[in-house]
């Protein structure tokens, strides 16, 4: 969309004469109140800043499609997932977790993996990582975490103590920190890397039949890495290097494009399975829940606007389509609540009637007015149910599938601790040049921790992992393996 040759106004659209020169009495003033555009623009420019996301706040988009391969309709209703050659438009947000708005791509983090499809039955969110993993498994834990990857409240620096006092405190964290600690803790590029839905979702079928499912998208221009050094020298020269790399690729044609796969469990499984499938820090393997590919998604377009598509964007894990549900996973039950809840304090209430956020269908119900409330508002339409109008009606087709809850309600940890097995595991696929890396990484960051205390708790986790990662680090840091733990 070009402004080109059109003439400057207020923003009520009144002819502006001069844009350069405030009124003033006389050549030296002072600057006369009435000068309403000058006034507009200072006050306006004063409010060009919306909060930036409290975690993800760097970040990336783009616009593309994604393209059905392998009709899941056995598995789900989910129009979007039907239909070989099926194609939904969509949008995604890649991003860095503890950095601010400004701070550099190519640090060691995890990168977000935001997709909002916009299927003929409402948008669906998919709110990822590049991780199929997470640090903690309780949604009550995520503030406490964050704070640790935050600024010191009194220093205002990163804090490496409170880093792995968390951690070593938070066992369950320690398959995430081998994940994020190893290559692929810095992608090459954000085209270079999978995504993952990371939770365990239900999927219903129109027989309301329901498996439950988790999602991969696998690059297919290969995943690829980039070195400690690499990065470090990036982050001085160019911290949106990600950033431009995509922008760039999609800009001269070469678009990048990700498989999506599905692992799918079914229903009963869940109860006999041999960890609990719900927690989000734990993989289900490949062998007993294979790759089913589903799907390509393709991007193809870059945004015209930045704060418009991207810094608006809104996506939570609660927005799902009939066909898909919500696990028993504290954390995504957690994130359902957390996202809708930011969104209306970011952006405001109405932040689904932005042009990225809005869905592509109709958009029928009895909610009116609120913060920048922008459409019609309903225009003269009957505003309240029950009514005798004829007002949009619900469809108990679409409700959600019933299912059963047992147990007593109280405030009680998961019944398994292996926080070990599926770390080790990690650590024994790497080659040993991986494991040196690893290791490497794992020493420089552990090195400014002050407390020894700390320190020993954490290496105490590495040898429960694996007794060669705990020894390999306890010796980068001139430590030794507390005798009690051998
Ligand atoms: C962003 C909360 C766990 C991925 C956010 C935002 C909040 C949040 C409040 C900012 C939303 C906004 O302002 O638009 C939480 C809570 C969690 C949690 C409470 C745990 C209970 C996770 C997990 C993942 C994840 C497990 C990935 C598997 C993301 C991504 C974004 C994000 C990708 C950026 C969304 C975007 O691109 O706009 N999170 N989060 N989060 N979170 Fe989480």
């Amino acid at each position: 969309m070009s402004n080109e040759n059109k003439h400057l106004t207020t923003g009520t659209g009144t002819p502006v004469g001069d844009n350069q020169n405030s009124m003033t009495a006389g050549m030296r003033g002072p600057t006369l109140i009435q000068d309403v555009h000058l006034i507009e623009k200072l006050a306006h420019f004063n409010r060009e800043r919306v909060p930036e996301r409290v975690v993800h706040a760097k970040g990336a988009g783009a616009h593309g499609y994604f393209e059905v391969t392998n009709d899941m309709s056995k598995y789900t209703k989910a129009k979007l997932f039907n239909g070989v050659g099926k194609r939904t438009s969509m949008f995604i947000r890649f991003s860095t977790v503890a950095g601010e708005l400004g701070s550099s791509d190519t640090v060691r983090d995890p990168r977000g993996f935001s997709v909002k499809f916009y299927t003929e039955e409402g948008n669906y969110d998919l709110v990822g990582n590049n991780t199929p993993i997470f640090f903690i498994r309780d949604a009550i834990k995520f503030p406490d975490f964050i704070h640790t990857q935050k600024r010191d409240p009194k220093s205002h620096l990163k804090n490496p103590n409170a880093v792995w006092d968390f951690w070593s405190l938070s066992p369950e964290s320690l398959h995430q920190v081998t994940y994020l600690m190893g290559d692929r803790g810095i992608p090459a590029t954000l085209r270079h890397m999978n995504g993952y839905g990371s939770h365990t979702f239900k999927w219903v079928n129109a027989d309301g039949e329901a498996v439950w499912v988790k999602y991969h998208f696998k690059t297919e221009q290969d995943v690829k890495n980039m070195t400690n050094e690499v990065a470090a020298k990036l982050a001085g020269e160019n911290p949106d290097y990600h950033t431009e790399d995509l922008f760039n690729a999609i800009d001269k044609g070469d678009f990048p494009a990700w498989k999506l796969h599905v692992q799918i469990m079914p229903f009963e499984d869940a109860y006999s399975y041999r960890f609990d499938p719900f927690d989000v820090t734990k993989v289900w393997s490949h062998k007993d829940y294979p790759l089913i590919e589903i799907g390509r998604m393709v991007l193809n377009r870059n945004p015209e606007n930045y704060f418009a598509e991207v810094e608006q964007a809104t996506f939570s894990p609660g927005t799902m389509v009939p066909g898909v549900e919500a696990s028993p996973d504290k954390m995504l039950q957690g994130r359902i609540f957390a996202y809708s809840d930011a969104h209306r304090y970011r952006v405001g209430p109405n932040h689904n009637l932005l042009p990225i956020n809005r869905p592509k269908v109709e958009v029928n119900n009895y909610q009116r007015d609120g913060a920048m409330r922008s459409d019609n508002n309903g225009g003269g339409s009957v505003y309240y149910e029950p009514n005798s109008y004829g007002g949009p009606k619900e469809t108990p087709e679409h409700k959600q599938t019933a299912f059963q809850v047992t147990g007593v309600a109280e405030q009680v940890a998961y019944d398994e601790h292996d926080h070990y097995t599926q770390a080790g595991d990690l650590y024994r696929l790497m080659s040993e040049e991986e494991r040196s890396r690893l290791v490497e990484t794992v020493v420089g960051a552990m090195k400014p921790v002050e407390r020894e205390d700390i320190k020993l708790r954490q290496i105490q986790h590495f040898y429960k992992a694996d007794p060669e990662y705990g020894e390999r680090v306890a010796k980068g840091l001139n430590l030794a393996i507390p005798q009690e733990v051998k």
